[in-house]
């Protein structure tokens, strides 16, 4: 066991019937770290984070979640991690305040108010506090939700989707709060399809169909992924992709507002590619650093060849 870690399982697995959803998966969280988990609708985030804090047993799989076996101690676990869920619930006719009390007399918590005075300050919730929850922006829903889930002073928290339909500053705010935690020595498990919040995580985890396909630094995932990558913008860019798609030498194109990244793992080739349209009047074109987003779709598109699902 290693004492550095927070979260060490391997070889996690889920099937339902059939269907293998978490194919053995492997995830190392250092403590006081923020880790964004990361992947496309249905690759098994939720699943997993729910085998992590003994919600869900494993089919196949072992590790330790907060120095406890996450089989074995399954009560342990729970007891010190927090977890925002995807779809959280509040009581829309009760104040902030008395959300916060009601949660913190659900879960038999001792020093309730002193807990809840906490969980306000640490979310800066006060002045908002004899607000109703049903009244608050999206932004403040998610606060409460997190404030809700540090009542009991977690070591752990698990945070599944927490800004989904979150406004970009109310996200930023929402992350500034998440780094705050982290600070006070609190190890984070994230999972966003954000990738402004990718880059704000100390490293990601990215899982697809199931299975792990890279994790590392923001900067070790990108170029982990070897790509070239150009950009450009112009006229006629829909023509230019049609013309392209089906080039070998082209691993990944993907639009950015105005903006066409079209990325290949060699470089020669990729220039090969697109050399009969560099001259075109109508197009500007740049070489460019691939961005995670680029990186991401290359490794969807290169395990979807390979046949997983
Ligand atoms: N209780 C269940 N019974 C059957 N299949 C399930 C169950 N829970 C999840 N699944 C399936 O397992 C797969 C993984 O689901 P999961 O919710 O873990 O994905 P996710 O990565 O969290 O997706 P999203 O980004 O949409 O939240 C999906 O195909 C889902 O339909
Ligand atoms: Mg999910």
């Amino acid at each position: 066991m290693n004492d550095e870690l927070a979260i060490d399982v391997k070889g996690l697995t889920k099937r339902y019937g059939p269907k293998l959803v978490v194919d053995h998966v492997d995830v190392a969280v250092p403590k006081g770290k923020i880790y964004g988990f990361l992947g496309p609708n249905g690759s098994g985030k939720t699943t997993t984070i729910r085998m992590i804090c003994g919600l869900l047993t494993p089919d196949e799989g072992s590790g330790t979640c907060l120095g406890f076996d996450m089989r074995r101690d399954a009560a342990e676990i729970k007891k010190r991690v927090g977890y925002m869920t995807q779809k959280f619930s509040y009581w829309e006719d009760l104040s902030i305040e008395e959300n916060l009390l009601f949660t913190a007399d659900m879960f038999g918590l001792d020093r309730k108010k002193e807990r809840v005075e906490k969980a306000l300050e640490d979310l800066r919730l006060v002045s908002r506090r004899k607000q109703l929850a049903g009244r608050l922006s999206g932004g403040w829903k998610q606060r409460l939700a997190l404030a809700a889930s540090i009542l009991h002073e977690p070591l752990l928290l698990l945070l599944d989707e927490p800004t989904a339909g979150v406004d970009p500053k109310a996200r930023r705010e929402f992350w500034d709060e998440i780094h705050r935690l982290a600070g006070q020595g609190i190890t984070v498990l994230v999972s966003t399809h954000y990738m402004d919040e990718a880059e704000r995580c100390h490293a990601i985890i990215y899982i697809a169909y199931g299975r792990l396909l890279v994790q590392g630094t923001v900067r070790d995932v990108i170029d982990h992924a070897g790509l070239a990558t150009w950009s450009v913008k112009g006229s006629g860019l829909s023509d230019l992709m049609r013309n392209l798609e089906k080039n070998p030498a082209i691993a990944t194109m993907a639009p950015f507002g105005e903006i066409l990244h079209i990325s290949g793992t060699n470089e020669a080739a990729l220039y090969e590619a697109l050399a009969p349209y560099i001259d075109d009047p109508c197009l500007e074109w740049r070489k460019s650093a691939p961005t995670l987003e680029d990186a991401f779709i290359h490794y969807m598109d290169q395990n979807d060849e390979r046949g997983f699902s």
